[in-house]
């Protein structure tokens, strides 16, 4: 079986874990922070902060931000369910809209959904295709005048924050610029599945306006994922550091220095090697699909963005869901693994329960009925990449 998106561990990750397991200092540290610098200038982000997991990232940066209960946060229904839950968790309502045929939410509608209340827009680059950053920051400047702060940091920023979830677009483009600082804070994922993983974890790349310190937002961030402690495990073994204080009730979502080392060695070879093959795999799919009347190519470029070619968001004209279950059906039985990205939220129970209905998302309830994603990771090799091609190809033929 051609699996859907293994992990790449070499020997050159094993051995920087394994000089991090024997450093003496396993848990969050140098390598993290190290990490974190090479974040930096990488996305050209003004602050960058790691932790365990994009989740927690976004949770926490909504949390400075000081989003609560009363407060609508705007989101794509076409998602992974983090994108909802997080908003849930601080007690705000998730204000789910369309997506546009890209995957990627639709500005005008999230226009549409503005209200006083409105704290947060939260695009996701779906796939690693970028959101449409002009536009929604138009969107965030047009709408300055009703926005109505609630916390000190909604105060400092005078209009709604912009948000991403980029847990797929690391090293994705727009107008020639690598993603990480086109929004006020971008939050990647270093997923197991993920183009660049730290088995698990996340990063917000923070960049506010030049009127809000980052390194302040940095500290508010690192000290809330440790507790509240004002001080982390590193710099209470200095001599003479064991006090400290605990400035709130914190939570406890930091990145240890044994991710930090398996990201270190991902972010080295990212641009020259990940990217290089994930592009050759994309462009294979492209090349045979786009050929075929039956299939729906995604976006991998366009005139100003480019992906970071995570997923390979195939779609199948005129089928609907019965029928694409079968297609996957077939596939699998031809070998190859593959997957849905995503049942849109209204679909699911957690969702459906607080009232979302699928019918007020067309343009998800159709995506997600004709989509396939197939596989795209480092070690595929050029024979798989040609049979997961025929194998959708047979498959799809053998159902229309
Ligand atoms: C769009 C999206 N958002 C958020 C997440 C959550 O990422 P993490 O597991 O790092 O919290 C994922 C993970 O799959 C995702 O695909």
């Amino acid at each position: 079986m051609i699996p859907f998106s293994p992990p790449r561990i070499d020997q050159k990750i094993i051995d920087e874990v394994t000089l991090a397991l024997t450093s003496g200092w396993i848990t969050t540290g140098p390598k993290t922070k190290l990490f974190e610098r090479k974040l930096e200038a990488y996305t050209n982000a003004r602050r960058v902060f790691c932790c365990n997991a994009n989740a927690n990232g976004l949770e926490l940066f909504m949390r400075w931000l000081g989003v609560g209960p009363g407060d609508e946060v705007i989101i794509p229904a076409y998602t992974y369910c983090a994108t909802a839950n997080i908003v849930i968790h601080l007690g705000a309502t998730p204000v789910m809209v369309d997506v546009r045929e890209d995957f990627t939410i639709d500005p005008e509608k999230v226009e549409a959904a503005i209200t006083a209340k409105t704290k947060a827009i939260v695009p996701v680059d779906l796939g690693g295709l970028p959101a449409d950053y002009p536009a929604l920051w138009a969107i965030v400047n047009r709408n300055k005048t009703q926005f109505s702060p609630t916390s000190e940091a909604q105060k400092a920023l005078g209009r709604i924050a912009l948000v991403t979830d980029a847990a797929h677009s690391v090293g994705a483009m727009i107008n020639g610029e690598k993603l990480g600082n086109q929004a006020d804070a971008m939050v990647f994922s270093f997923h197991a599945v993920k183009n660049l993983t730290t088995a698990e974890g996340g990063a917000v790349c923070l960049n506010l306006p030049k009127t809000i310190d980052c390194d302040e937002v940095y500290t508010w961030l690192n000290t809330r994922s440790l507790h509240g402690q004002s001080k982390d495990a590193l710099a209470k073994t200095q001599a003479g550091g064991w006090e400290y204080d605990v400035v709130e009730a914190g939570w406890k979502c930091n990145m240890t220095d044994l991710q930090a080392a398996i990201g270190l060695v991902e972010l080295e070879r990212y641009d020259a090697d990940t990217m290089i093959k994930r592009q050759v795999v994309a462009e294979a799919y492209q090349n045979a699909f786009s050929q075929q009347k039956w299939a729906l190519c995604p976006v991998l470029t366009d005139k100003v963005r480019t992906t970071s070619y995570h997923l390979y968001l195939l779609r199948i004209r005129g089928i609907d869901r019965p029928k694409r279950d079968a297609i996957i059906q077939s596939i699998f039985d031809g070998g190859v693994s593959v997957n849905v990205h995503y049942k849109p939220l209204p679909l699911m129970t957690a969702y459906k329960s607080r009232g979302y209905k699928m019918d007020d998302y067309p343009v998800s309830k159709m995506l997600w009925e004709s989509e396939i994603s197939l596989p795209i990771f480092y070690d595929i090799t050029e024979e798989q990449i040609q049979k997961v091609i025929s194998v959708v190809t047979s498959a799809v033929v053998s159902h229309l």
